[in-house]
């Protein structure tokens, strides 16, 4: 991971070629031409060729993918990942959080370390599925996506590393990756068919898909919807629980940050219970987490296929070719970022006033495929955290250094482990 960061930093923002055997991606982390990809010329840059390939045989043609079944799905979904929208989903989520709060109150009393990745997996997965699936889902068919999720997306990270390989010949991770697709679908396919049957009055996203998509009556309802919450659950959960992961080693090391954090949720929420409207004063928070976001940007590479030979910064790009897009190495840039490797959420507190360029920092893409979740993340994350903290003290256990390894998202290698002091007797 830091040795594309290093490369990255090294071309100094000029676009270059990356030697992956015998492939060779350009990559492109100047936030002009950034730009230009995602947004300027962004038609010319679709999600496709071989590093889609292993998604498309989880997500199919959805939301995730590119052209008129991608445009489809994104006029849909839309209206449902509003600020609004979401806000409206808000309470369910705090009760799905809370939830799995109480089930680690006994690990807190007995001073047991609890693996926070894995906690934090487990809070984003209730969360988002109420948002997705209310209460349509029952507790153990919820139960059973989070493990297959998790083994699709590490079982191909082999195909994302080597995707010259056809998929004729099998490499590690196929199999078990066959596997969780076909309990994803196990639970997902019924329980769009039942909504398609019934859609009722829900405001989860399933039920407002159903009536969106029912309307449509050309029978290429059932595998759309099916897709597309695929596409979105994967998104949406281990890019949340993943990048929270990352914030306790940072918050051991600025201690000063944290106690400005501890403050804001002492002051704005207090013991609790939290409420939905109490977000937009947790700004410093907020700001935490633009900070975070920096840093350890889930989606740290997205990759995009050159339609018509173009030029980039003055570099030829040629049809066919693959041209890299990672925040995380543009987010790195000394050109455009201040002490990039310091963690200063500062830099996002308001007022400060400081100028950027628009895709000097970009953690949710940019253009027409920007990510969906953004309004869903600032307030299932803050919530998440708002409730954890008014409960408990969370301390690290092993200070690290904790090691980015790049997977569907970049995660630490090491597990993360917290001691959840109970707040009160901290
Ligand atoms: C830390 C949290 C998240 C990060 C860093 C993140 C990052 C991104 C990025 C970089 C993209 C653009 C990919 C591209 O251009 O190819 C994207 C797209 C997307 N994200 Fe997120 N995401 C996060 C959370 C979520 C959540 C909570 C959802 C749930 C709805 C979500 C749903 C999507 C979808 C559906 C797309 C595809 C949008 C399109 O192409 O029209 N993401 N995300």
């Amino acid at each position: 991971m830091n040795a594309l960061a290093d490369f990255g930093r090294q071309a100094r923002g000029d676009v270059v070629r990356i030697h992956l055997g015998p492939f060779r991606p350009y990559l492109v982390s100047h936030p002009d031409h950034v730009q230009h990809v995602l947004r300027g010329n962004w038609t010319n840059y679709v999600r496709d060729g071989m590093f889609w390939k292993p998604l498309e045989r989880v997500a199919g043609n959805s939301i995730i993918s590119d052209g008129p079944g991608w445009e489809s799905s994104r006029k849909i979904l839309q209206p449902l990942f509003t600020a609004r929208y979401v806000n409206s989903l808000a309470q369910g989520m705090v009760k799905a959080i809370e939830e799995c709060l109480e089930e680690l109150t006994p690990h807190a009393r007995d001073g047991r370390p609890v693996d926070i990745g894995e906690e934090l997996a487990r809070m984003a997965n209730r969360a988002v599925i109420h948002v997705l699936f209310g209460d349509k889902i029952p507790l153990k068919d919820a139960e059973r996506l989070a493990p297959a999720y998790a083994t699709a997306a590490s079982s191909f990270t082999f195909r994302l590393f080597m995707p010259f390989i056809p998929y004729s010949v099998p490499v590690p991770g196929d199999r078990a990756f066959t596997r969780a697709v076909k309990t994803i679908d196990s639970v997902v396919v019924p329980l769009v068919r039942q909504a398609l049957r019934d859609p009722g009055e829900g405001r989860d996203i399933i039920s407002a898909l159903a009536r969106a998509r029912g309307q449509e009556g050309d029978g290429s309802g059932e595998q759309q919807m099916r897709d597309d919450l695929v596409s979105i659950y994967g998104a949406a959960a281990e890019t949340t629980a993943t990048a929270l992961t990352w914030l306790w080693p940072l918050l051991h090391a600025h201690p000063d940050v944290t106690a400005r954090l501890y403050d804001e949720v002492d002051e704005v929420v207090g013991t609790g219970p939290v409420d939905p409207e109490q977000l937009p004063r947790l700004r410093y928070m907020k700001a935490v987490l633009q900070e975070l976001l920096r840093l350890y940007p889930s989606g740290w590479m997205f990759p995009r296929m050159v339609v018509a030979p173009d030029e980039i910064g003055g570099t030829r790009v040629e049809a066919g070719s693959q041209v890299l897009i990672s925040p995380y190495v543009t987010h790195r840039l000394d050109e455009f970022w201040d002490r990039p490797m310091d963690f200063d959420p500062e830099r996002f507190a308001q007022d400060t006033g400081e100028r950027r360029h628009r895709y000097a920092y970009f953690p949710f893409g940019g253009g027409p495929h920007v990510c969906l979740g953004l309004h869903l993340f600032y307030v299932e994350a803050p919530l998440l955290l708002a409730c954890l903290l008014r409960r408990f003290r969370p301390v690290l256990v092993n200070p690290g250094p904790y090691t980015a390894v790049p997977a569907g998202s970049v995660r630490p290698k090491e597990t993360v482990e917290l001691r959840l002091l109970p707040r009160d007797t901290a």
